[in-house]
This record gives structure tokens, C-alpha cells and sequence, in this order.
């Protein structure tokens, strides 16, 4: 009976009875420098580190960017195997609307007069044959140069392939003039004109920066050191900015990354948000792997003959492809991110008095003491057996 009623008595007790810590005032130094010390580096790496130097009160956006692109220029040619020819935009920028990738064409191989007719293969390892048994009517090797019609003839003195129908002649792209064609475009410009927006911060602005006037835009080319804001690039400080040679690369053609950083503190006490331009090859150029470089693809023009017959120029264009990469993320203060990034990192102050705990119980000159009157081991049998092992290992 009296049992239950001390049962029910010790209940409310837990029920209704607050509990509070007992402080221990330890009042070393060593122990006092400790704590503090730690609170310090709490607190220089959750608000001089993570608030201030990685902003991390700030809420942020990524860009949103349109670009178009216009390239000027003129050349002159005046090759062995093509008759005199002045080259314009038209003619050398493809495709010509301009948007963020352009291909500029430096070098070529022209194949004129093609006529679907029939004509002998290049010879190659696939396409030689013995009799015209070696030539089945028909088939159509992939990496041949048209559907076959049964014969084995001499292509030479040395070598029978087999016949052909296809566009003929054939284009022979075995040697490639390693003078670039079209090296004079290494003077010409482009014009870059890129709008950008952070949405969430309804801010817009463009790489035509509002202090440029249109007599400026005129006469302008971009320069690290003189004329930083320029939109218009020449192609060859292109090129050299990405750490190549021109002409190298405008014989066998390549990818150039234009790389345009808006990354932007947006705060007011911050400076202007300008676009950071950067050059870089983009294609793999593996002096070791030299496997299919450059970069090429063919196109053709189609005429008709004034009686009637259709023939096509072909040619194989090799060139430098611009790729234009705009990235960038903006900050901004906010409320929320900062509270958010402050709390998360005081919170690491409730582990300084576990740390200080440790440090004076085991490290402390007078740790012996501190343990005593830290921790209170309790003993159900301290009638029987006075020396505990708790009270002793406290006192030794
Ligand atoms: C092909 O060449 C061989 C030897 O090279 C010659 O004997 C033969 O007559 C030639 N055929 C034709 C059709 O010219
Ligand atoms: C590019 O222009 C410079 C000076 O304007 C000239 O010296 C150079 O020959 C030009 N390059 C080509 C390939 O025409
Ligand atoms: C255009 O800007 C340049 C400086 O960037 C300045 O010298 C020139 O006077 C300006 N022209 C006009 C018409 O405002
Ligand atoms: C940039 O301008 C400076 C000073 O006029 C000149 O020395 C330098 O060659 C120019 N850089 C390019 C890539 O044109």
C-alpha cells in the first residue's frame, strides 16, 4: 500500500519538479584560455569565414544569356589551283546568322565540276581489286565513295580499283595546302554583342556597357591593357590569348571557347558588374595523339550547265568554330540566407564547453580536482564496502 503511494509521489515529482545544472566554476587560466580560444575560432569561422569572406548572406541566381555575333573582313586569294578570288563574310562565315558559335573558314579543298556519272575509286585498301569479280554491282561501302557497277579497271600504271557511279571526279583531300588559304583572317573582327538577366534580382544588363557610344563601338578592338570593354575581337588575339599559333590552326581547323564570365556581387556596396572575357582551345590538340585533327566538313555548291546537266563544286572546309560560353552567378543580401548560414554556424559554439570538458579533465594541471567535483559516482553499496573504486580513482 505504501509502496504504490511513493510510486505515484515520486511520478508527480518527475512531472512537476524543474530541473537545473549545477555550475562548476573552474577558475584556472589555462582552462579559461582554453575556452575562450575556441570560441574565438568558432566564431572567426562562422562569421568572418563563412558569413564574410564566402558571402554566404547572400542569395544567389544564374545567369540567363542571348548572344549574336557578327564577323567583318575581306581577303584576297590568289592560289595555283583556284582562279583569283575576293572572299566577304558571305562567303566565309558559316552558317551566316551569327549566333553563339560561328565558323570562320580558313582553308579548303575544292573539287569543281562534279557530274553524277562513273568514275574509278581512290585506291585504298577496300576499294582495289584483281578482276571484276573483286567488284560486286551494287554495293556500297560506307567508307567508299559510291555504289559500285561491276568493273575492275586500271586506275594506274600500278593499281586497278574498282568503278564507281557516284559525283565525279572524286575529291582527293590527301594533300592539304599547308599555307591556310584564307590567312588573312587572322585581321578580321567579330562583334559580340551579349545581353544577359538575372531574373530573380530583375537585373539586365549587356557586354555594350551603357559609357560606350556608337564613335567608340567604331573604332574600337578589344585589349587587356587599353580597351578592356570592347566588344569586337580580332581573330588572331583570339587565338594567341588561348595560347595558339594562328596560322597552325587554320590549316587543319579547330574550336576556340570564348568564355564570358558574369559573375557579379549585385549588393550596393559593391562595385559595377562587368563581363570577364576568357580564351581557351576547346578541342583536344594531343601533340602525341595526332589521329584525325583539326576540325572539317564539306558542303557543296549546285549549278546547271546550259544544257541542262547539274554539277556541283565541292568543298571540304576546314576552319576555326567559335564557341561562345557565357556563365555567372550573381549575389545578392538576403535576409533568410543570412540568418540561415549564421545560425548554422554558431551552432558549433554549443560543442566549445564539450571540448573545454575534455581538455580539463584530462590535460588541466589540477585535473585530478576538477574530476572530483565533476563527477559524483554513485554507490549502492557504500554500507558494506566504504572504498569505492569511484572515490578512490577520484583522490589518487
Ligand atoms: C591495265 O594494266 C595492265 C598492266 O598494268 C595492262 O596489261 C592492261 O592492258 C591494262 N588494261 C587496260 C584496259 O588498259
Ligand atoms: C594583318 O594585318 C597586319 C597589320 O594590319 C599586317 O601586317 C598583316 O600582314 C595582316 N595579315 C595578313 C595575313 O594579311
Ligand atoms: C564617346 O566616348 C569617348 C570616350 O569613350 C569620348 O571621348 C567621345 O567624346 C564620346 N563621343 C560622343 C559623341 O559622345
Ligand atoms: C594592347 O595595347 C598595347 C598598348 O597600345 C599594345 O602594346 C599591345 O600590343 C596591344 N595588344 C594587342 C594584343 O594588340
Amino acid at each position: 500500500m505504501s509502496k504504490t503511494r511513493g510510486c505515484c509521489r515520486s511520478f508527480l515529482h518527475f512531472l512537476f519538479d524543474y530541473e537545473t545544472n549545477k555550475t562548476l566554476v573552474i577558475t584556472s587560466l589555462g582552462v579559461g584560455c582554453f575556452f575562450r580560444l575556441c570560441q574565438l575560432v568558432v566564431l572567426l569561422y562562422a562569421v568572418g569565414y563563412v558569413l564574410m569572406v564566402q558571402k554566404a548572406y547572400q542569395q544567389t541566381d544564374t545567369v540567363m544569356s542571348t548572344i549574336t555575333t557578327k564577323v567583318k573582313g575581306f581577303a584576297f586569294t590568289n592560289r595555283s589551283d583556284m582562279d583569283p578570288h575576293f572572299w566577304d563574310v558571305a562567303d566565309y562565315v558559316i552558317p551566316p546568322q551569327g549566333g553563339d558559335s560561328f565558323f570562320v573558314l580558313t582553308n579548303m579543298v575544292i573539287t569543281p565540276h562534279q557530274t553524277q556519272s562513273r568514275c574509278l575509286e581512290l585506291p585504298g585498301p577496300s576499294a582495289t581489286c584483281v578482276d571484276d569479280c573483286d567488284c560486286i554491282e551494287g554495293y556500297n561501302d560506307p567508307r567508299g565513295n559510291g555504289i559500285r557497277t561491276g568493273l575492275c579497271e586500271n586506275y594506274s600504271t600500278t593499281a586497278q580499283t574498282c568503278e564507281v557511279l557516284s559525283w565525279c571526279p572524286l575529291e582527293k583531300d590527301t594533300n592539304l595546302p599547308q599555307h591556310p588559304l584564307l590567312a588573312a583572317a587572322e585581321n578580321f573582327t567579330v562583334l559580340i554583342k551579349n545581353s544577359v538577366t538575372y531574373p530573380k534580382f530583375n537585373f539586365h544588363m549587356r557586354n555594350i556597357l551603357p559609357h560606350i557610344n556608337s564613335s567608340y563601338l567604331k573604332r574600337c578592338i578589344f585589349n587587356r591593357t587599353t580597351d578592356p570593354d570592347c566588344p569586337i575581337f580580332r581573330l588572331k588575339h583570339i587565338v594567341s590569348e588561348a595560347g595558339e599559333d594562328f596560322e597552325d590552326m587554320a590549316v587543319k581547323g579547330g574550336i576556340l571557347g570564348i568564355i564570358i564570365d558574369w559573375s557579379c556581387d549585385l549588393d550596393w556596396w559593391a562595385g559595377k558588374c562587368f563581363p570577364k572575357y576568357s580564351f581557351r582551345r576547346l578541342d583536344n590538340k594531343n601533340p602525341t595523339n595526332n589521329v584525325a585533327p583539326g576540325y572539317n566538313f564539306r558542303f557543296a555548291k549546285y549549278f546547271k550547265t546550259p544544257d541542262g546537266e547539274e554539277t556541283r563544286t565541292l568543298i571540304k572546309a576546314y576552319g576555326i568554330r567559335f564557341d561562345i560560353l557565357v556563365f555567372g552567378t550573381a549575389g545578392k543580401f538576403g535576409i533568410v540566407p543570412m540568418i540561415v548560414s549564421l545560425g548554422a554556424g554558431l551552432s558549433f559554439l554549443t560543442l566549445v564547453p564539450l571540448v573545454a570538458d575534455v581538455f580539463m579533465l584530462t590535460c588541466a594541471r589540477k585535473r585530478h580536482l576538477y574530476n572530483k567535483h565533476k563527477v559524483t559516482y554513485l554507490n549502492e553499496d557504500e554500507d558494506t564496502e566504504p572504498m569505492s573504486m569511484g572515490s578512490s580513482y577520484g583522490t589518487q
